[in-house]
């Protein structure tokens, strides 16, 4: 991440557009095309090649937290969305952590699986698997030949794997697991176009019909973890406090009606990020539910209480990418990952897992505080002085 020089983000909230414009330049060095784009991103031309049928672009506003202090560095974050409180809620509770180190992550690998779905003609599965086997390292290599420019970033396809399903309604089938590195990418168009490209020797192969070529959405490899703490009983949060947030935590591990309320809650920073950031927050929804219900349905955060420090955990797959697809084709995003200073995919994940944990954080702290309707009836109030 790049470092970046100290502008007093103190009080921001209380400035106008253009001041905190003013501010954000001078913080990340903003030309001045870059600070116009930050009101008319996206040209109409450019919008009827991203989709079809277009009549008119979609606005929201684009807000940036702060306080973000994500493995030591001074983060700004790009949020965008139509939820009154979930930046102000975030940058409170990171300014809370960033006064003990803020948060610490972990980022794994950037592995893909595309799925191959096989249907037995003429051999059994058993036999199958052995000529998937028997033929992995050949596989693995057309593959790779035929994404040379990703390998040529350092990634590929790095594994096959066969997943039997014997006994369905239809009759046994399987799917042919293809592991990719999708490096700096998030990968989609990547893992699609290996699966499809390598499916017609799959089917040659195995002497099964194939059946449908596509990426899984589980992406149960690429988690992202993050952590923080707070003191108990220091200058922000009272032990009854901490009692209170650890059985909200309880509640969310016991309750699935609850836990999917507090992963939203997670999710609302995190989707609000990838908005800002042109990444596909379907996928990462996806991913993050079913992710949450490996072991039935529970919280993707972890809050406890150790040695008299409240303490956070969250991991989720995160499958995100600063290279290809949108986020070079939308002006906008590159101007957002200028504001948050990262390069790679792996810094953009722990910067959304941190935001994802203090979301969570500040929700929780809201709700056993004084509900989160105040946070929200501020907001309105403004609305009506300004008559709208
Ligand atoms: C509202 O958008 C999100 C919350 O419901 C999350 C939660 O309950 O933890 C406040």
């Amino acid at each position: 991440m790049t470092e970046r020089k100290e502008t007093s983000f103190s009080g921001y909230h209380k400035k106008s557009v253009s001041e905190r414009r003013e501010i954000l330049t001078e913080e990340v060095g903003l030309s001045e095309s870059e600070t116009l784009l930050l009101e008319n991103g996206l040209e109409m031309d450019k919008a009827d090649l991203m989709i079809e049928n277009v009549i008119g672009k979609y606005e929201m506003p684009l807000a940036v937290a702060t306080n973000f202090i994500v493995d030591g560095k001074r983060i700004l974050v790009p949020m965008a969305t139509e939820e009154a409180s979930i930046v102000a809620g975030a940058s409170k509770a990171a300014k809370m952590f960033s006064r003990y180190g803020g948060f610490l992550t972990e980022v794994g690998p950037s592995l893909m699986k595309g799925q191959i779905q096989i249907i037995p003609q003429e051999l059994g599965l058993e036999s199958i698997e052995m000529i998937i086997n028997d033929s992995r390292n050949f596989l693995i290599d057309l593959g790779n030949s035929m994404v040379p420019n990703l390998v040529r970033r350092g990634g590929g396809v790095v594994g096959i794997e066969m997943t039997k399903i014997s006994a369905t309604r239809v009759g046994p089938m399987a799917s042919i697991d293809i592991w990719v590195n999708t490096g700096e990418a998030m990968g989609a168009n990547l893992v699609n176009q290996i699966c499809e490209r390598l499916s017609g020797e799959v089917g040659r192969l195995t002497k099964a019909r194939v059946n449908i070529r596509i990426l899984s959405n589980y992406s149960e490899q690429r988690i992202t973890k993050a952590k923080c703490g707070i003191p108990v009983n220091g200058e922000d949060i009272s032990e009854d406090m901490a009692n209170k947030i650890v059985e909200a935590q309880v509640f969310a591990e016991n309750s699935v009606d609850r836990a999917v309320t507090h992963n939203k809650g997670v999710l609302n920073g995190v989707d609000a990020v990838a908005l800002a950031t042109g990444q596909d927050w379907r996928a990462i929804e996806a991913g993050a539910h079913s992710y949450a219900a490996r072991f039935g349905y529970k919280p993707l955060t972890h809050w406890f209480v150790d040695n008299e420090v409240l303490r956070g955990e969250i991991g989720l797959p995160l499958a995100v990418g600063v290279f290809g697809g949108i986020t070079e084709f939308h002006p906008q995003i590159a101007v957002s990952l200028k504001v948050l200073g990262v390069k790679s995919s792996g810094e953009l994940s722990s910067i959304m897992a941190s935001v994802g944990l203090a979301q969570n954080f500040a929700a929780l702290y809201s709700l056993v505080n004084q509900g989160i309707v105040h946070g929200h009836e501020s907001l309105h109030r403004r609305k009506k002085n300004t008559g709208q």
